[in-house]
C-alpha cells in the first residue's frame, strides 16, 4: 500500500527571510573573540527557499543569484543544521538540501543563516523529531549569532553575540530598498576593523527611540534612528559604498544604511512608489550591482504545504 503524500511527505521546504539590522550597537571585543551586541533584528521580504529529500547521504546544492559562492560541503550552515539536528536524535543526516537562494551572497543579510534554519525546520518536519521550539533555538545559537533571528522572524532585540532573542512588537509596515555590491565583506573582517577603529567601544544599548519608532510604525522617526557601528568599519574596507549610499539619499530615501557588516545597503522609504524610484535610481547610477525592494516585517522560517 502507498502512503499518501500528504501524510509521509517526500520532501519538505521551508521559506525563511532576509533581514536588516535597524540598529546594531557593538560593544568591546568579548574574551572568546565574540562582541556584545543590542542588535534590533528585522526580518525582510526577501526569502531563500530550502527544501530536504531523503537521500542516500547528505548532499547540498544551490540555485540562484549568487548560488556559485555559496559552499555545498559540510561548512555550508544548513548541512550543519541537518548534522546538528541529526546527532541530537541519533539518526544520519541523510538528505539532500536544495537552495533556492533569493537572499544577497555574503551580503550582511542573514542568508547563510536563514539557510540554516530552514534546513533545521526543514528535516526537523521531515523527520518528525518532536523538537520543542527552545531547543531548535539553542541549536540555531549553536551554528551562529543570527540564526536564530531567521528561525524567529519578525523584529527581535538580539542581546549576547545576538543570539538571545526578545521579540518585539511593530506597529506596521516598512519598505526597504537594498543595494546588493559588487562583491562581499567577510564578516570577521568587519569586527576586526570595528576593533582597530574602535578601541573604546561603549557597552551596547538599544535605542528607545528606534523600539518607540517600530512600535508605532512610524517610517520617519525609524529612519531618524537607524543606527551600525560597524558601518564606519564596512566603509573603511568598502569605501565605494559611501556613494551608494549619497546615491539612494539623493533619490528620496528617508535614511540609508550598511545593512549588518554589509556590503548590501539598506535603504528605509516612505512608501512603494518610493522604493521603485530609488531602487531605479540606484540601478542607474551603478554603484550597486542590484537593487530590491521588499517590505518589514517578515515572518520567519515557515514550511511551505507541499505542491499536489
Ligand atoms: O556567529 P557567526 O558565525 O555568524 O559570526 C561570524 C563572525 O562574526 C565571528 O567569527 C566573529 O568574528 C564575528 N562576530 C562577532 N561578534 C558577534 C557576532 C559575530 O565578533 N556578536
Amino acid at each position: 500500500m502507498t502512503t499518501p503524500r500528504s501524510i509521509t511527505p517526500r520532501s519538505i521546504t521551508v521559506r525563511v527571510p532576509a533581514k536588516v539590522n535597524a540598529q546594531l550597537a557593538v560593544g568591546a571585543a568579548r574574551p572568546d573573540g565574540f562582541h556584545d551586541l543590542a542588535n534590533v533584528f528585522l526580518a525582510v521580504g526577501l526569502y531563500d527557499e530550502v527544501t530536504v529529500t531523503p537521500a542516500d547521504e547528505l548532499r547540498v546544492t544551490c540555485e540562484g543569484p549568487g548560488a556559485d559562492q555559496v559552499p555545498l560541503d559540510r561548512t555550508n550552515l544548513a548541512a550543519r543544521a541537518a548534522e546538528a539536528l541529526a546527532a541530537r536524535y541519533g539518526r544520519s543526516a541523510d538528505v539532500h538540501i536544495h537552495i533556492a537562494k533569493d537572499i544577497p551572497v555574503a551580503g550582511g543579510m542573514a542568508g547563510g543563516s536563514a539557510d540554516g534554519a530552514g534546513a533545521l525546520v526543514a528535516c526537523d518536519a521531515l523527520w518528525g523529531t518532536g523538537a520543542s521550539r527552545e531547543e531548535l533555538l539553542d541549536i540555531c545559537a549553536e551554528l551562529g549569532s543570527d540564526v536564530p533571528f531567521s528561525l524567529v522572524g519578525g523584529a527581535a532585540l538580539g542581546t549576547g553575540r545576538g543570539e538571545k532573542l526578545a521579540e518585539l512588537a511593530v506597529g506596521g509596515t516598512f519598505h526597504w530598498v537594498f543595494a546588493v555590491a559588487d562583491g562581499g565583506l567577510s564578516t570577521p573582517a568587519v569586527y576586526g576593523e570595528f576593533d582597530r577603529l574602535t578601541p573604546e567601544a561603549p557597552v551596547p544599548e538599544a535605542s528607545e527611540a528606534l523600539l518607540e519608532a517600530l512600535r508605532t510604525g512610524d517610517a520617519t522617526a525609524l529612519a531618524a534612528a537607524l543606527a551600525n557601528d560597524l558601518q564606519p568599519a564596512a566603509l573603511s574596507l568598502f569605501p565605494s559604498l559611501t556613494d551608494t549610499l549619497r546615491t539612494g539619499t539623493a533619490a528620496g530615501a528617508l535614511a540609508g544604511i550598511v545593512s549588518g557588516s554589509g556590503p548590501t545597503t539598506a535603504f528605509l522609504v516612505k512608501d512603494a512608489e518610493s522604493a521603485a524610484r530609488v531602487a531605479e535610481a540606484l540601478l542607474a547610477s551603478g554603484t550597486c550591482r542590484a537593487a530590491r525592494v521588499a517590505e518589514a516585517p517578515a515572518p520567519g522560517a515557515t514550511v511551505l504545504v507541499p505542491r499536489p
